[in-house]
């Protein structure tokens, strides 16, 4: 099992995960229609190109915007799962060695009682995010069973992770627990709603160049909006 699931199955959602990130990124920008969004893409670009700087860059900082600043409990919670959801399966130790051994090449590691710290907080802000689903009814009413699935998908392999780090139960069938449910997500990212790790960028960026233009960005220009 342990040897499919890090030959066949690696191989596989690897590429899955990154043709599918190619396509939904190559799709979205071919869906951009200046008519339809009512965007000026073209005719203002620096205005444009600051707008979605500033944008991205506000919402990526914890407190950066108005959204945030509102519901601070969320803000914690959200970005309390969202670094080490970035953080550990990028520069864990035991995902770098295998990366040099697959790929050929590592990225920089943490400290493994630091990822074993960010681990537990992103499955305690995710229960916290799942509270806030029960408990809000404003967020309630627009939440469906997809909603805990996607979280199920994006926490399975953070508690499989850690089960197999302390070997629980015997690390021979966390292990391969953990590596398929990280396996599965990879290739969920792409054609799920957690398409948004990347997409983020594209329409935080889209919408960034509506407000840096039209929307109060050159107000006071001669611009005919
Ligand atoms: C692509 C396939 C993957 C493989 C082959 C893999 C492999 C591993 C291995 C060998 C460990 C160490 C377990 C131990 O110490 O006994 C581990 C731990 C972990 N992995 Fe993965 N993993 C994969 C995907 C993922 C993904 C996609 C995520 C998260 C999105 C993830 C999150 C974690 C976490 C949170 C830990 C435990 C961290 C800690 O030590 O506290 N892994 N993984
Ligand atoms: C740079 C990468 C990422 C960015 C910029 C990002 C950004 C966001 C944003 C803006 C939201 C919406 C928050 C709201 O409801 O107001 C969100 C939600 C969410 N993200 Fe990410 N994300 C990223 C990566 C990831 C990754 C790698 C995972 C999974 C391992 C993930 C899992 C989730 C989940 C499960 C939710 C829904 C939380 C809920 O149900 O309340 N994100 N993310």
């Amino acid at each position: 099992m342990y040897v499919f699931l890090t030959g066949f199955m690696f191989w596989l959602s690897l590429t899955v995960f990154c043709l599918g990130v190619i396509v939904r990124t190559f799709l979205y920008w071919k869906g951009l229609s200046w008519s339809l969004d009512r965007v000026a893409y073209r005719a203002y670009p620096l205005a444009g190109f600051q707008g979605a700087l500033n944008s991205v860059w506000k919402w990526l900082l914890p407190f950066g915007t108005q959204g945030w600043r509102k519901q601070p409990l969320m803000t914690v919670f959200f970005f309390g799962f969202h670094i080490g959801a970035i953080a550990v399966p990028l520069f864990l130790l035991a995902h770098n060695l295998i990366l040099q051994e697959k790929l050929g090449f590592s990225l920089a590691t943490l400290d493994q009682s630091a990822a074993d710290v960010l681990t537990w907080i992103v499955l305690i802000c995710a229960l916290f995010l799942v509270l806030r689903r029960i408990a809000l009814p404003e967020v309630r009413i627009l939440t469906t069973w997809y909603d805990y699935l996607i979280l199920a998908l994006a926490v399975a392999p953070f508690l499989t992770g850690l089960l197999a780090r302390y070997e629980l139960g015997g690390s021979s069938f966390w292990l391969p627990a953990h590596i398929l449910s990280g396996e599965i997500l990879l290739m969920a990212i792409p054609f799920t709603k957690l398409s948004h790790a990347f997409l983020f960028f594209a329409s935080r960026a889209q919408l960034g160049m509506d407000y840096g233009i039209k929307r109060g960005g050159l107000k006071g220009t001669k611009m005919a909006w």
